[in-house]
């Protein structure tokens, strides 16, 4: 990092562009590995529970319900009040529209109050330094960005600088967990619901695809693996009227072997497309709701092991969605003088390589990252 920057810099970050709202504080030091001083999250899981899915404008009502609660039990867990925060960074985008304005509204009204710095931050990019945050790790690095609306590899060049090398063209792996867990049965959220059930699963007794792994480039695609579940479900309650929890271990646990694999081969070529461009190993790193997922982790993390190049996950906490990598990437921008004012505006879209093709799909629940 900045080795001449001696400034000591205390930031809170607001997140609230999908089903969590979330309140951080973190500090950094120069010198010193940043530190997490305080970081809430109130997940809505449950208000969505009977719909199947997050729904935007419930959502947006309860972000702009609970941010205050999240703000004062921030500070308060911090042990500080907002005339120290030296900024206060929001979740600008890409998100349900509704719950970012929320956030924006909150961030812009705390700022006028304390008269803090405001800064817009986009929500992938709160997941794609959360690496510099957790190991402090230099630039640049090759990130894979896996959660429940995006899947993408980037190449990590600085805070505001990211090359997209490929993604998904359909789903996001998390959106198939979830979708996944709905069709077997499980519990919302699909993700460590369907890791649960694979734990005692048997990969072996269904044969799953693995999407596009014949074509050379990192692109991704897993709507037809959720397509392929239904049906060997629908296989399955035709013979036998329902489905056993052997059956929804065992096909959780291909489902999940599926996407590790694709996961793990297409990390292999974007690492290979990386040192095409750049003849320095990188080190790999993952982010994400996705990356808390412990098979995946383990794959990209062997591939790593014998490609000879470091590998990298944020703690389970703040893999899944949490303020704090709000906050971290507004320090990261605060250092660099990249502040906003008032005309602030929240986006649903907001690409973080601008000049790569615009990505197909972002998923039913809205851009999630
Ligand atoms: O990053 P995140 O909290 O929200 C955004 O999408 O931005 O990611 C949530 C997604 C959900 O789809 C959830 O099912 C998935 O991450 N997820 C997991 C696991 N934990 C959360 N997927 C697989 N295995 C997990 N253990
Ligand atoms: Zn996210």
């Amino acid at each position: 990092m900045h080795s001449t920057d001696t400034q000591s810099r205390t930031v809170l970050g607001l997140e609230s562009s999908c089903d969590d709202t979330a309140a951080a504080v973190v500090r950094h030091v120069p010198g010193e590995p940043p530190e997490i001083l305080s970081s809430h999250v109130f997940g809505q899981t449950d208000l969505h529970a009977e719909f199947g899915g997050v729904v935007p404008e419930i959502a947006a009502r309860a972000h702009a319900e609970k941010l205050d609660y999240m703000v004062e039990a921030a500070l308060t867990d911090a042990g500080l009040n907002l005339g120290q925060m030296d900024a206060i960074a929001v979740t600008a985008g890409p998100g349900l529209i509704g719950g970012v304005l929320a956030g924006v509204m909150c961030a812009k009204g705390l700022a006028a109050g304390s008269g803090r710095p405001l800064i817009g931050v986009n929500h992938l990019a709160g997941h794609a330094l959360t690496p510099r945050l957790t190991d402090d790790l230099e630039f640049p690095y090759l990130m894979l960005l896996v959660s429940g609306g995006h899947c993408q590899f980037l190449i990590a060049r600085d805070v505001d600088q990211f090359t997209r090398l490929g993604g998904t063209i359909d789903d996001a792996p998390g959106e198939a967990f979830d979708k996944v867990a709905k069709l077997l049965g499980l519990p919302q959220p699909g993700g460590p619901n369907v890791e649960r059930a694979a734990t005692s699963g048997d990969a072996k007794r269904f044969a799953l695809p693995r999407p596009l792994l014949d074509r050379p480039d990192c692109d991704m695609s897993f709507s037809g693996l959720k397509t392929a579940v239904l049906r060997e479900r629908d296989k399955l309650v035709a013979a036998q009227g329902g489905l056993h929890v052997k059956d929804q271990s065992d096909l959780s646990a291909e489902f999940q072997a599926a996407v590790r694999d694709v996961l793990v081969e297409k990390t292999r070529r974007a690492l290979d497309a990386y040192l095409d461009l750049s003849p320095v190993a990188p080190t790999v790193a993952v982010a994400g709701g996705v990356a808390a997922n412990a098979a995946i982790r383990s794959g990209l993390s062997a591939l790593c092991e014998e490609r000879d190049v470091s590998f990298t996950a944020p703690p389970l906490s703040l893999c899944t969605d949490n303020a704090a990598m709000i906050a971290w990437a507004g320090l990261e921008r605060l250092r660099l003088g990249m502040v906003d004012d008032m005309s602030l505006v929240a986006r649903p879209r907001w690409p973080l390589d601008t000049n790569a093709n615009p990505m197909l799909g972002s998923g039913r629940k809205g851009a999630k990252a």
